[in-house]
């Protein structure tokens, strides 16, 4: 069970810093994202085989009402729609994931070329819209097959992904220039084969470190065989105690500070060391040594892993707030972290449940900036659910405009303090299948009525537009 501290009380929240005008540096890129599972639906059209996600959102009682990805927001049929909606808001730059099932549909073995035909579109059709494609080869959804044989924890799956990122590129590699290759491998490996929260819903500690190991894997065989700007994005949290949660410059005691220190070698440097330093920190080693062992890391990995790469992106809800907390078992997607308890704060948070603190934002640009300086940093997600409401052909989302408000002064504060920010990238375009929790949060600048597939411009959206024709926040 996640132990939960409740540490109430505070009553404060982040210093508000609106009403000042900021601008961002010239050519700071604008855009949005989403993701293939999440979007497209046409599940079983024009030769797609199924994913990891097509199975688990089957299966009863592992997603929220039985929603599933099957029609979702029908982009797959709507994707021209939906650029003249990007193209409407003035986006510079669209993130989207290719579906592997989509262009190997088993996972190895023959390229589908009509899987490959839709992505060849929809570069087509943002290029001559003016907007820069920004391509994630891997977005949550293995072909079933692979998971089969094992998954992410089987090693041949990392040199399926390399043979994948090379089809994917020699189609689009002629017009793409701004490659990913995984998207939040914490997630995959920690959600999807420990806690078991997220596809395909495996509950091993040691298949957990197999699959993130093979992840990076993966991550440096793809960088491999691309060329062009290369990038990773990871889910990164600053990790703080609750009080320095609310004040950076609050005391830390012994405890706490190995608390947050073992954390965020988890969930922070078990990804960013080995992929910009080859190294893995030595409480991953010493973790994943009692958890099944350290057979699976072969000699020579970490200099496959360590590929340059231009662009660390970044996505970026909330900090992980943490305390020592003797005798509390280990969080189920955190194995190692017994004696460690996960706390909230009493602020406001969205609907999801995350508290809402920008300055967590600023706080981590700013650190990755002077800890990793070889790389650039980009903003690839960043967002929020709220319960919108849809009052005539309005979507007065106040509370997701002061969201994306907040954390873009955090993103410029940081940029000020030295982060070489080179972009922000908002999640999510359109409300869109979120996970587990299936279409009940919506995360969307743009509504989308599931009913009649009709796309509504919420507030957040008209703001995103304004903001993005200033370069800034008025
Ligand atoms: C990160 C994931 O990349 C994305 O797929 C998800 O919808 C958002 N977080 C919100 O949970």
């Amino acid at each position: 069970m996640t132990s939960t501290i409740e540490t109430r009380g505070h009553g404060k929240v982040e210093p508000s810093t609106q009403g000042h005008s900021v601008v961002f540096p010239d050519g700071f890129i604008w855009g949005a994202a989403t993701a293939s599972y999440q979007i497209e639906g046409a599940a079983r059209e024009d030769g797609r085989g199924p994913s990891i996600w097509d199975t688990f959102a089957r299966t009863p009682g592992r997603v929220a009402d039985g929603h599933t990805g099957d029609v979702a927001c029908d982009h797959y049929h709507r994707y021209r729609e939906d650029v003249g909606l990007m193209a409407g808001l003035g986006l510079g730059v669209y993130r989207f994931s290719t579906a592997w099932p989509r262009i190997v549909p088993d996972g190895s073995g023959p390229v589908n070329p009509r899987g490959l035909d839709f992505y060849d579109k929809l570069v087509d059709e943002l290029l001559g819209a003016g907007i820069t494609p920004y391509v994630t080869l891997y977005h949550w959804d293995l072909p079933q097959n692979l998971e089969d044989r094992g998954g992410w924890a089987n090693r041949d799956t990392a040199y399926r992904f390399g043979d994948y990122a090379q089809a994917v590129h020699a189609r689009l590699g002629d017009r793409v220039r701004t490659w990913t290759t995984l998207n939040e491998p914490w997630v995959s490996a920690f959600l999807g084969y420990c806690s078991g929260v997220h596809a395909p819903g495996r509950q091993s500690e040691a298949d957990a470190f197999k699959a993130s190991h093979h992840l990076l894997l993966a991550h440096g065989l793809a960088a491999q065989a691309l060329t062009g700007e290369l990038a990773l994005t990871l889910n990164l949290a600053p990790v703080v105690t609750p009080a320095q949660a609310l004040d950076p410059a609050a005391e830390i005691s012994d405890v706490d500070r190995e608390a947050v220190d073992r954390i965020d070698a988890l969930l922070n440097r078990q990804f960013i060391d080995p992929a910009l330093r080859g190294t893995y920190p030595p409480e991953v080693l010493e973790i994943a040594a009692r958890h099944g062992g350290l057979d699976h890391i072969k000699d020579g990995d970490l200099a496959i892993i360590n590929q340059p790469i231009d662009l660390l992106g970044i996505n970026y809800y909330n900090p992980c707030i943490v305390e020592a907390a003797p005798g509390t078992p280990a969080n189920e997607a955190y194995p190692g972290s017994e004696g460690i308890g996960f706390a909230s704060l009493d602020v406001p948070s969205t609907a999801m449940g995350w508290p809402i603190i920008p300055s967590g934002l600023s706080s981590l640009l700013v650190r990755l900036s002077q800890d990793y300086p070889e790389v650039g940093l980009i903003v690839t997600e960043n967002g929020a659910a709220f319960d919108d409401v849809v009052v005539g052909d309005r979507v007065p989302d106040a509370d997701r405009v002061a969201y994306l408000d907040g954390h873009l002064r955090a993103a410029h504060a940081a940029i000020e303090a030295g982060a070489d920010l080179r972009g922000y990238l908002v999640w999510s375009l359109l409300d869109n299948f979120e996970w587990a929790e299936g279409y009940h949060l919506r995360f969307g600048i743009v509504r989308v009525d599931y009913g009649t597939q009709r796309r509504l411009l919420k507030d957040s959206a008209l703001w995103y537009r304004g903001v993005i024709q200033r370069n800034g926040i008025a």
